[in-house]
């Protein structure tokens, strides 16, 4: 059975002539590495086989300090399998996605096999924004999206099974505040987190990994936002603007899921992606705010005074920014085989 998103449009997709299969999944993958991922870790692996690929996490690049669970570790698998189906279906292709299909091999995330059919046409349409999404860490200006945009963006949560929860009141936005403020000041208090921010701040440009300076704030103490950033400028040479300008009047959006285990976090990472890519085409910067569902209590808060019935995955905050410069990806011989 193939997958079909909720949106519906007119655009019609052909296969480019010529195009195997086994070229199609090659290209899928290409997509798939330009997703976004926990501190640019990018812990992906990826099989070609001549009808299917396989979609793999690669927990020799887990994060312990900051995700001890693994979850975000695998939102960002999530993130790259979207990838890989907008990807496939801007081709031509229809997918059977199946999703952690074997006890015996918790790394395989996902197998994506092609099947007769047609594409699905609302996945097909986000294809031309995969390279041009961003995190986008400078000061956005105070613009709020319209209410359909809005609903588009939620949209594209529920389509994936997941929820998008605009934090819309004073009330709620002070919440995510507070929360964000304690979260972040407990991890700045942890030694083994700053050790581990430090290794990934600080990579070896042939890495082709980690966080550069181009692309975070240069923390000069001046920043007096009530949703702080976090600090990735460890060695005080961040290019950005000190501050994310969110204040009271900022759009913030908390991404949530039913249920908390392995396969809600794959879906979450293919919502989030799903969303940002919906963000992207519409115009918007974007970029997570994710300390405050890192740290259990906090995270449990955001719950009970947010999202209730679901578990928060991801904060995002949304505006209008000048454009940010891409982050390296590694060798695609590092992370493909087949
Ligand atoms: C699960 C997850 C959590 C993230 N948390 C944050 C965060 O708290 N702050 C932030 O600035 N970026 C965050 N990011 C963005 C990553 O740092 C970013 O995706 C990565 O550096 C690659 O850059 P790109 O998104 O521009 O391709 C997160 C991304 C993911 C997938």
């Amino acid at each position: 059975m193939s997958e079909k998103s909720s949106r519906s449009t007119t655009v019609a997709v052909a296969r480019p002539p010529q195009e195997s299969a086994a070229d199609a999944l090659s290209a899928a993958v290409d997509r798939a590495v330009l997703a976004p991922s926990l501190h640019n870790s990018q812990p992906w692996r990826f099989t070609v086989h001549a009808d299917r690929l396989d979609v793999r996490a690669d927990r020799t690049r887990h994060l312990a300090s900051i995700d001890p669970p693994g979850r975000e570790l695998v939102q960002s698998v999530g993130a790259a399998l979207f990838n890989a189906r907008v990807a496939l279906a801007a081709r031509g292709w229809a997918v059977d996605v199946r999703r952690c299909p074997s006890p015996d091999d918790p790394d395989l995330m996902a197998v994506l096999q092609l099947v007769d059919g047609p594409p699905d046409p609302g996945l097909a349409v986000l294809d031309s924004v995969v390279a041009q999404r961003r995190t986008n860490r400078r000061t956005f200006d105070a613009t709020i999206p319209t209410d359909a945009e809005l609903r588009s963006f939620t949209a594209a949560a529920v389509a994936e099974g997941a929820v998008l929860v605009p934090v819309l009141t004073g009330e709620q936005h002070r919440l995510v505040a507070r929360l964000t403020q304690l979260a972040d000041s407990q991890q700045q208090a942890d030694p083994a987190y700053l050790a581990e921010l430090a290794r990934w701040t600080n990579r070896a440009p042939a890495e082709g990994d980690g966080i550069v300076a181009a692309a975070v704030p240069h923390v000069d103490g001046s920043a007096a936002d009530d949703v702080p950033m976090r600090d990735f400028d460890t060695r005080g040479d961040g290019s950005l603007p000190p501050s994310s300008g969110v204040g009271a009047e900022h759009t913030l959006l908390v991404l949530g899921t039913r249920t908390d285990d392995e396969a809600a976090w794959l879906r979450s990472g293919e919502a989030l992606q799903h969303v940002l890519l919906e963000i992207t085409r519409a115009g918007w910067a974007a970029s997570p705010l994710t300390q405050s569902v890192e740290i259990p209590l906090t995270r449990m808060e955001l719950r009970a005074g947010l999202t209730w019935d679901t578990w928060p995955q991801t904060v995002l905050r949304i505006g209008h920014a000048g454009p940010t410069s891409a982050t390296p990806r590694r060798q695609r011989t590092d992370v493909v085989s087949g």
